[in-house]
């Protein structure tokens, strides 16, 4: 099998085009570049530069590469940025999305893989989220992935696709410290540059109705993430016409005092949090039942926060060595 990876030079596209080609896969990695870095790409992976809304280049390169499925994540990905920029999301996430599944049809290629989110389901009112959960997302960004899981499922059901749509949950960690996620929008990398500017990390709130009345998620390596992806992709080429949506994440809850408390342990830090107002759009919980997945794909996350923390500090003070002395 080929597997051509759009956005496979970004953080989770590059540990997905390695964990392909480490598990005996072909890929190749397709990405415009905008904010995926050409080093990540492994050595024995061609990159094609374009975008998805490119519907010649795909086509052209999905022909020359003999691509037999694609694991699609070129996407916009910041939920604020979507909220002031809707017309810009949409472009880029629905329409590049449908560009490329024109082209996947006219080429034949079998199967495709949706890079999804926990986003689709907004706010949910549950102790553990499973794929049947009412979806009502809270941002653009959301509403993207879900009206493309929407997209991609009706293609299938119309042409005989393969496909299959992976919800993420809290991402975090490196599979080694130059493919580390780069962007400091998230909470694990907001704490170390906290920590790095000799500054208090900052909790968005302690008024939520959870134990420690800070908000609780569920965080997954991006280790783990990749494989759950190559066991997806091989699901669908060995059962032509199955429709997949999945959860990918561990199951267990852990809230940002707890997170705060590990990043300092691992690191070495004793900076202890301050407590400033909500962030809005928040919701207090969000932790996905982890049992489709196993059940479907027979997989399961091997790594823990332990591992998340310690790989992704490794891969801070890689680009921040000033991070290591703090
Ligand atoms: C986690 C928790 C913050 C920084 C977002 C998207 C989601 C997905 C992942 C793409 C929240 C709190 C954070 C800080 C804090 N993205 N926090 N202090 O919001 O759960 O999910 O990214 O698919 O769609 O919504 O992730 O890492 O931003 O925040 O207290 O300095 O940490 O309020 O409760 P989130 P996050």
């Amino acid at each position: 099998m080929t597997w051509l990876i759009t956005g496979g030079a970004g953080y989770i596209g590059a540990h997905i085009a390695r964990a392909m080609t480490e598990a005996g896969e072909r890929a190749v990695v397709y990405d415009d570049l905008s904010t995926g870095i050409a080093e990540r790409v492994p050595d024995d992976v061609p990159l094609v530069v374009g975008s998805t809304l490119d519907g010649e280049r795909v086509a052209r390169t999905l022909a020359e590469h003999s691509v037999t499925g694609v694991v699609h994540l070129a996407a916009k990905k910041q939920v604020g940025e979507s909220v002031q920029k809707p017309l810009h999301y949409y472009r880029e996430n629905m329409e590049g999305l449908r560009v490329l599944l024109e082209a996947v049809i006219a080429a034949g290629v079998p199967s495709f893989v949706f890079s999804s989110s926990a986003a689709v389901y907004g706010m949910p009112d549950v102790d553990l989220v499973t794929e049947d959960t009412p979806c009502v997302p809270m941002s653009p960004y959301g509403e993207t992935k879900l009206a493309g899981e929407w997209l991609v499922r009706a293609t299938g059901r119309a042409t005989g696709l393969s496909t299959a749509a992976l919800r993420y949950f809290n991402v975090a960690g490196a599979a080694r410290a130059d493919l580390a996620d780069v962007g400091v929008s998230n909470l694990v990398p907001m704490i170390f540059e906290r920590l790095t500017e000799n500054a208090p990390p900052r909790i968005f709130g302690d008024d939520y109705p959870t134990p420690d009345g800070t908000c609780v998620r569920d965080y997954i390596h991006v280790v783990d993430l990749a494989e759950a992806h190559v066991a997806t992709a091989r699901a669908l080429a060995a059962d032509p016409g199955r429709e997949l949506i999945l959860n990918i994440g561990r199951g267990q809850g852990v809230s940002v005092r707890e997170m705060i408390d590990r990043v300092n342990e691992v690191t070495g830090h004793d900076r202890p949090p301050t407590v400033t107002p909500r962030r809005p759009g928040d919701p207090a919980r969000v932790v996905a039942a982890a049992d489709r997945i196993a059940a479907e794909l027979d997989w399961k996350a091997t790594h823990d926060i332990q591992d998340m923390i310690a790989s992704a500090w490794e891969g801070w003070v890689h680009l921040h060595p000033q991070a290591a002395r703090a």
